[in-house]
């Protein structure tokens, strides 16, 4: 049985299922809960029994180690061995916020299966009241992974948890959707230098106010500057993995202008249309209206990253649920947020970008 707690975060309530939720992680249980980026699958990170369970429930390849939330700067220094000056100065400036740092993990803090046995471990603070009250009230830090099963896209609200952990979790703090609606930025400091290991919330723009950014290109694919080693190496585990991928096979349309991406589009989807494929476009809302499929799903508008990164999860779920065989994308402006959404949407189509 899967608990379901609604909780608006304004909302009555509030405590009671923070509460409740708290405990069930306390006595090693898993719980989903909202973030400002994704839900998470919490477990206290301090059990390898209760981690085991976050890997056993989401299919998750052990290699692959999980972020830390803490409520707290005063909790860091239970897990990490050390903080340098760079990384604090980030802290300052982006916590709680969709950012989370590689730092050396404390040599038995945390269970190993969380660091996957790396030296390092990846910390965050997310910015919601629900999150923080959660991770205060059960007292431990919170392992957390996206709260999908391996492979599918990342959730965005409690319903997204249930189609894929109902009845496997024991339960799901529901705060409604989530707002940045993309993961966190993962980077590590070194070298005064900050490395994006995954794009996300915090914009490699943003970073760059505080220190050089490497790899900002930023993620290790294909054409990316300084992509090709992360894309053979990648440092942040995860991003080797297929990630994202709605069941339908999907491509990534990139062209000299919006007109010649959308009459590409046409054309391509009368062809696959007369090869029998039910088919689908991911389109803003601006161009939705200029295409023909069996489901035409719109993500974001025109010049607003912020808000194709909201729909984006939400949108790729629904191109399961219209049961489609053959999906288009419209490329988003690669600037801010939208690099986050450009390297989720090229994993999504296992690398099928067209360039016209
Ligand atoms: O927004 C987020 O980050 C969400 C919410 C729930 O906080 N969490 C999330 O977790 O996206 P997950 O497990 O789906 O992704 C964690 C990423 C993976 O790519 C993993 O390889 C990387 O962070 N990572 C974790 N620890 C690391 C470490 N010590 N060194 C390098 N990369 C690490
Ligand atoms: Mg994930």
């Amino acid at each position: 049985m899967t608990q379901v707690w609604r909780a608006e975060p304004a909302g009555a309530g509030h405590q009671e299922a923070v509460e409740a939720a708290a405990r069930l992680l306390k006595e090693g249980g898993r719980v989903a809960f909202p973030t400002e980026t994704v839900y998470g699958l919490g477990a206290d990170a301090r059990s390898t029994e209760a981690v085991e369970g976050i890997f056993a429930a989401k299919g998750r390849p052990s290699d692959n180690p999980l972020i830390v939330h803490i409520a707290d700067r005063a909790q860091l220094g239970e897990i990490v061995a050390g903080v340098d000056e760079l990384s604090a100065r980030l802290m300052d400036a982006f916590w709680p916020g969709p950012l989370t740092l590689v730092l050396p993990v404390k040599p038995g803090a945390l269970s190993p299966r969380v660091t996957a046995g790396l030296a390092t471990v990846g910390v965050r603070m997310p910015d919601h009241p629900l999150a923080l009250a959660l991770i205060r009230v059960a007292g431990c830090p919170v392992a957390a992974p996206s709260a999908n099963r391996s492979g599918r896209p990342s959730p965005t609200r409690a319903e997204h948890v249930l189609d894929d952990l109902n009845g496997v979790i024991e339960g799901v703090l529901d705060g409604g959707p989530t707002g940045v609606g993309v993961e966190s930025t993962v980077v590590e400091a070194a070298g005064g230098a900050v490395h994006v290991l995954r794009p996300g919330g915090v914009s490699a723009e943003a970073l760059e106010r505080f220190a050089p950014v490497a790899g900002a290109g930023p993620d290790g694919e294909p054409g990316a500057p300084g992509g090709e080693d992360a894309l053979h190496a990648p440092k942040a585990p995860g991003m080797k993995y297929a990630h994202y991928a709605p069941r339908g096979r999907l491509a990534v349309v990139q062209g000299p202008s919006p007109e010649a991406v959308s009459s590409w589009i046409r054309q391509e989807l009368a062809r696959a249309k007369a090869a029998g494929e039910r088919t689908g476009v991911l389109a803003c809302a601006e161009h939705a209206a200029r295409y023909d499929a069996d489901a035409v799903i719109a993500c974001g508008r025109l010049g607003d990253p912020g808000s194709a990164a909201r729909g984006l999860y939400d949108a790729l779920r629904g191109f399961d649920e219209a049961g489609v065989t053959f999906i288009l994308a419209e490329a988003v402006e690669e600037s801010g947020i939208g690099a986050a959404v450009m390297n989720r949407l090229r994993k999504a189509a296992g690398g099928r970008v067209i360039r016209l």
